[in-house]
């Protein structure tokens, strides 16, 4: 069975092929019916992941169902991998947001259906399915450079897998003590080994984003993480994305944000307006990928059924 949990499980091949279909889904080269249910099931809050899963479930003939962990006996206690083992009797697909990455792994451990990952505090792969979407739509190829300026977090560890696969330039800055986990970049070094991704690390925004075609930044504090919200807002003095830090970019870079957006902390008010036509065409894309996502999924796991 695949699931679709982390970008680590995919090869090149694989994740074009999904970017593909998500293009020709978008430009309606081609139309789907997958019928059958998806459960998305949510720990965290969501507007994008919540709506273009819902939404692209709907436009590929699937029925949504929507269980918010607080409404559902997995918030009062009951094991994932005993919701697992109830809810993939009934339903075709899941689509989990939670928190430990491991509980992710669990409910797919004990699912008979695929399993799609909407966010783990370790890993977001289905919004840098849209971010990658993005970029190609705008002419980007494996030769564009681009920086990661913020937290090591579940984005830039995303990022990092991405780039690692896919095979370009990242340069990811990130403040002492919150860097990308030394397991990550270990088993990302091996992926760019294969690919001939140019990795580097820094923690100097200024290093990361000097001549680089695209930035992406994120916010400083995740969810999850609210308690630690005034010592990050000092820790990530010198992170934001302004008007002086793309002016050392290339002088057509752009910038990406998965949002939600914290201006006048990881990126400035100005920056984010300017920018703002191509993150709403990523968040817009956000649809188009996870569309993309479910229909490769219910492919590869029907042709396993053979
Ligand atoms: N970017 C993203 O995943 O947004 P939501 O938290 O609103 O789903
Ligand atoms: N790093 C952020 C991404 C939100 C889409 C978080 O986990 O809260």
């Amino acid at each position: 069975m695949r699931h679709f949990l982390s970008l680590k499980d995919f090869d090149r091949a694989e994740i074009l092929e999904i970017l593909q279909i998500a293009r020709d889904l978008k430009s309606r080269k081609i139309t789907r019916d997958l019928g059958g249910t998806l459960a998305m099931i949510f720990e965290k809050s969501s507007t994008r992941t919540r709506v273009s899963f819902e939404v692209g479930a709907v436009e590929l003939g699937m029925h949504p169902l929507f269980l918010s962990s607080k409404d559902i006996q997995l918030g009062r206690g009951e094991p994932m991998k005993d919701t697992a083992r109830v809810i993939s009797r009934m339903v075709d697909m899941v689509m989990i947001r939670t928190f430990a990455h491991a509980r992710l792994e669990e409910f797919a451990a004990h699912s008979a259906v695929p399993v799609i990952n909407g966010l783990s505090d370790d890993f977001h792969p289905a919004q840098l399915m849209a971010d990658y979407l993005t970029l190609q739509e705008l002419g980007y190829d494996s030769d564009a450079v681009v920086a990661w300026v913020g937290d090591g977090n579940n984005m830039a560890n995303s990022l990092l897998v991405l780039a690692s696969k896919l095979g370009f330039e990242l340069r990811i800055a990130a403040p002492q003590g919150y860097e990308i986990a030394a397991n990550v970049r270990e088993m990302c070094a091996k992926f760019a080994d294969k690919s001939g991704a140019k990795i580097s690390f820094t923690r100097d925004p200024k290093v990361a984003a000097r001549g680089a075609n695209v930035l992406i930044t994120d916010v400083w504090t995740s969810m999850g993480q609210e308690e630690e919200t005034a010592k990050r807002l000092k820790d990530f003095k010198g992170f934001c994305v302004d008007r002086d830090l793309m002016a050392i970019a290339d002088s057509r870079a752009i910038l990406l944000h998965c949002l939600p957006a914290h201006r006048g902390e990881e990126v400035s008010e100005e920056t984010f307006e300017a920018n703002a036509d191509v993150i709403f065409a990523e968040a817009e894309n956000r649809l188009h990928a996870q569309k993309g996502i479910m229909v490769w999924l219910h492919d590869q796991n029907k042709q396993g059924d053979k």
